[in-house]
């Protein structure tokens, strides 16, 4: 855990703090360190001490927090689970954190509008099952989905495996109810699922992390819920047949649900925590050089017609095995074992810098192969894994903290990886947001002028710059 220091005094005077404590009694209000160090921390492993944590449960109290804190100068950092992988919601500069977790009501699911209406501490995972038991579908699904909130898949706009068939997070965002410093409420969108009037403000709050309002309502769109669902586990001999497989599967003219591949090293690593079904070696260098998991949904009576078609698609590539999943209770298995990447990356190495760069969809190949040489070059272990389908891939730069020579190699495998991935018209992040651990990078990626335009945007929502400070362009 990486504790940043400018955040170590407190900037509320007793008045402040009197302020809050009428606005949030009880246990709405925290100002004990040990309690507020938890709020501000998140998955990036930094962290920064609140200056104080609030819990809202209603609108009337974000509206008057937000008129308070523009008044006063006071930052405010919102945050819901601390999920996030970039520390978007740590509070850098200190300041009072937000949390949204109170604000978790599901305020309507609509089977004839497609829609639904939450507030944000709504978790992701129990927000889809109530929607499936009415036979709804909201498809975002991050991994850490069983405890992140909307409120925050929308803050960072949170992409997920399914995202190669039906999008991320900001294609299900009808409409935002948000409060703004100084107390204004602003409503974006609605339920309608077109709607052109005007600028398209719901999907400006949708990936700005807090920067220009706090939410306390989201509108989502809804799918109907498909019948049924299917996957396709398949090793490779090479990591080229493995990538050739996963585009002959696209021209085959079939879009997955889900497409994910898992690299030589991330193999070598699941099999030291599982057993697994694919050749194995105990030194890294064994037979399976990449797995490709494949999803597919659809009508019952179509899905098994639909995994022979995956099954051809991949059968030029010569998989070393292949094992396919019909229904929830055979599939479940197969994508354990993508999930087990994170914990088994540090079967490599104590620490790690985890990348989320996206690349042209036609240039995954050239990216992975690319991000494994610059590991080779520095003698670091580089993982790559991740939403191949998509082009957006998981680089995992695994190293030894305590060692200098290690953090700077790290670093420079870091920053040639951005720089191949900028080389081939791909983006420094495609799900987790620059937030604290990429912000310094941004100027590689966006122009002067484009920065300069999205600095004008957030000084018209936030002109006193007291919303969630340090995470801009
Ligand atoms: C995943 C997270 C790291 O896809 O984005 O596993
Ligand atoms: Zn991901």
């Amino acid at each position: 855990m990486t504790q940043l220091a400018t955040s170590l005094v407190s900037g509320l005077t007793p008045a402040h703090l009197r302020f809050l404590e009428g606005l949030f009694p009880g246990e709405g209000l925290t100002v004990a360190p040990a309690e507020m160090a938890v709020y501000g921390a998140d998955s990036s492993r930094r962290a920064g001490m609140p200056w104080a944590v609030v819990r809202p449960r209603t609108e009337e109290q974000m509206v008057e927090l937000l008129r308070w804190a523009q008044a006063e100068g006071v930052p405010i950092v919102p945050r819901a689970r601390g999920t996030g992988m970039s520390g978007g919601a740590v509070p850098a500069f200190g300041g009072v954190v937000v949390s949204c977790l109170l604000m978790d009501t599901v305020l309507d699911v609509d089977s004839e509008d497609f829609c639904a209406e939450v507030e944000p501490g709504v978790v992701t995972a129990q927000f889809q099952a109530l929607v499936q038991k009415r036979k709804l579908f909201y498809p975002p699904d991050p991994a850490s989905l069983k405890i992140s909130t909307l409120g925050g898949n929308v803050a960072t706009c949170a992409g997920g495996m399914r995202a190669v068939k039906y999008g991320v997070t900001r294609d299900y965002v009808l409409g935002v109810r948000a409060v703004l410093p100084g107390g204004k409420i602003v409503n974006a969108g609605g339920r309608t699922h077109k709607n052109v009037v005007g600028l398209d403000l719901a999907r400006l709050f949708v990936g700005s992390c807090g920067t220009l309002g706090i939410f306390t309502k989201l509108t989502l769109k809804l799918l109907p819920l498909p019948e049924g669902s299917a996957t396709v586990l398949a090793a490779f001999g090479s990591l080229g047949e493995a990538l050739e497989g996963a585009r002959e599967v696209f021209r085959a003219g079939i879009l997955p649900t889900a497409m994910e591949f898992l690299d030589a090293k991330a193999c070598w690593g699941i099999g030291q925590i599982k057993d697994v079904p694919w050749p194995a070696s105990p030194d890294g260098e064994g037979a399976t050089k990449a797995v490709l998991v494949l999803k597919v949904d659809g009508s019952r009576s179509a899905l098994a017609a639909e995994l022979s078609r995956v099954e051809g698609a991949l059968a030029g590539s010569t998989p070393l095995c292949l094992l396919k999943g019909l229904g929830p209770a055979e599939e479940e298995p197969l994508w354990e074992l993508r999930r087990l990447v994170s914990p088994a990356v540090f079967r490599l190495g104590p620490d790690k810098l985890g990348e989320d760069v996206a690349v042209p969809r036609g240039r995954t190949v050239e990216a992975v192969e690319g991000f494994q040489a610059i590991g080779a070059e520095q003698g670091i272990h580089v993982v790559c894994y991740g939403h191949l389908g998509d082009g957006n891939i998981h680089v995992n730069i695994v190293y030894d903290a305590a060692d200098a020579d290690q953090r700077a190699r790290a670093k420079a495998c870091k920053e040639a990886v951005f720089r191949l991935t900028l080389s081939l018209g791909g983006t420094l992040s495609g799900e987790h947001g620059t937030g604290i651990t990429k912000g310094p990078y941004v100027p590689w990626q966006l122009g002067e002028e484009e920065r300069a335009l999205m600095a004008g945007i957030k000084g018209v929502f936030d002109p006193s710059g007291i919303l969630n400070p340090g995470k801009g362009w």
